[in-house]
């Protein structure tokens, strides 16, 4: 995924279905500081049932379109 594709989603775009955590949520908890899949999981429960929400590689049909490793790296490059 580029920079420009990530601008497109919405901040209630919902990354973890399981847990029902939109985009705004958890770009908020990185600027608070949790800026680590692990701290995001702490933090916000995303990505702690099925785990597709987590990464590409977890991911491997593409259930999901973004996930907390492209959204903690796009944060880091905005
Ligand atoms: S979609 Fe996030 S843990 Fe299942």
């Amino acid at each position: 995924m580029k920079l420009e594709e990530f601008k497109n989603f919405d901040l209630d775009y919902n990354v973890c279905e399981c847990f029902d955590v939109t985009l705004g949520e958890l770009l908020e908890a990185i600027e608070e500081g949790y800026n680590s899949i692990e701290a995001l999981m702490d933090r916000t429960d995303a990505g702690t049932a099925c785990g597709l929400c987590r990464s590409v590689e977890e991911d491997k049909d593409g259930d999901r379109e973004l996930h907390l490793e492209e959204i903690l790296k796009f944060s880091k490059e905005n």
